[in-house]
């Protein structure tokens, strides 16, 4: 396919890491720096992506805020699998055709649409709740000698995904990061363990490990209001602006940076004015 976008998934087999308000933050994190993105919600069951850019489009104050919006679609699995992944091939191939940047929003388990998903990244990113039970998602770990005794069932998906990305001639890098979501302050003994297991694991099935967003109750009233961190400045809204959203927009400034999405956009910024 001739493509000129940057494909983007958020995956992790395993619900509520954070992989919705992720997407969303990023999403209008590059439309903010001026990039076009489009944006596609296969999860069907939660469709928590769809829902967030639908409140954010039905806010009276959208026009009034300058509210940006991605070009969004959903595509819902059915029970017709070559229906689906043909819905969804189609989808993606428009959407490369006329972005900057692609966004795919996935489910929390394996599904075939999600494999396919995976397949198109260029950067997959999958947030983490800084938990050793989360890390299971990655590897399995040994609790006697607290070291990964192999990489689990979703690593192994994300490596048959490489495969078909080469496959279908894609030439491109491909990267793996790994965000490390919800962090807190507590519990500091489990962070480190978490964080040296990483460090193992990194090496061994090929990510990168970047800290993501901070532990803040913010969230869930943004995705009511179908608003990010990026737009309390403007928005009037009934959420107050405190020095937490500060260090929590810093935080997302941060991860954009860690990503290299801050660096596609200015390359994009150049291209766009040669
Ligand atoms: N950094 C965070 N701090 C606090 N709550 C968060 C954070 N990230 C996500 N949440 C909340 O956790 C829940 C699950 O997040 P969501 O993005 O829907 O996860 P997923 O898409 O992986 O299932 C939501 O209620 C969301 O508001
Ligand atoms: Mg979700």
């Amino acid at each position: 396919m001739s493509k000129r976008a940057h494909i983007i998934v958020v995956g992790n087999e395993k619900g509520g890491t954070g992989k919705s308000t992720v997407s969303m933050h990023l999403i209008v994190s590059l439309l903010g720096l001026g990039l076009s993105v489009g944006s596609i919600d296969i999860d069907a069951r939660q469709a928590t992506l769809t829902r967030y850019i639908t409140n954010r489009r039905n806010r009276t104050d959208a026009a009034e805020l300058g509210l940006l919006a991605p070009d969004h679609v959903a595509v819902p699995p059915t029970t017709h699998r070559a229906g689906d992944e043909a819905r969804f091939s189609d989808t993606i191939i428009r959407m490369a055709q006329s972005h900057d940047a692609v966004v795919i929003d996935t489910p929390g388990s394996d599904h075939y649409l999600s494999r396919q998903a995976h397949s198109y990244a260029d950067t997959l990113i999958t947030p983490l709740n800084d938990s050793l039970i989360d890390l299971d998602v990655l590897a399995l770990v040994d609790p006697a000698t607290m070291h990964v005794t192999r990489p689990s069932h979703y690593a192994e998906m994300v490596w048959e995904s490489k495969k078909q990305r080469a496959m279908r001639g894609e030439k491109g890098p491909f990267e793996w990061i790994v965000l490390r979501n919800r962090l807190s302050s507590l519990d500091a003994r489990n962070k480190r363990d978490v964080e040296r297991l990483l460090d193992e694991l990194s090496k061994r099935i090929g990510f990168r490990v970047v800290p993501g967003l901070g532990e803040r109750v913010i969230y869930r009233s943004l995705f009511l209001e179908g608003l990010t961190l990026l737009d309390l400045r403007q928005a009037a809204a009934n959420i107050e602006f405190t020095m937490s959203h500060v260090a929590a927009r810093q935080e997302l400034r941060t991860l954009l940076e860690a990503t290299g999405f801050l660096r596609l956009a200015a390359a994009e910024a150049v291209a766009a004015s040669a």
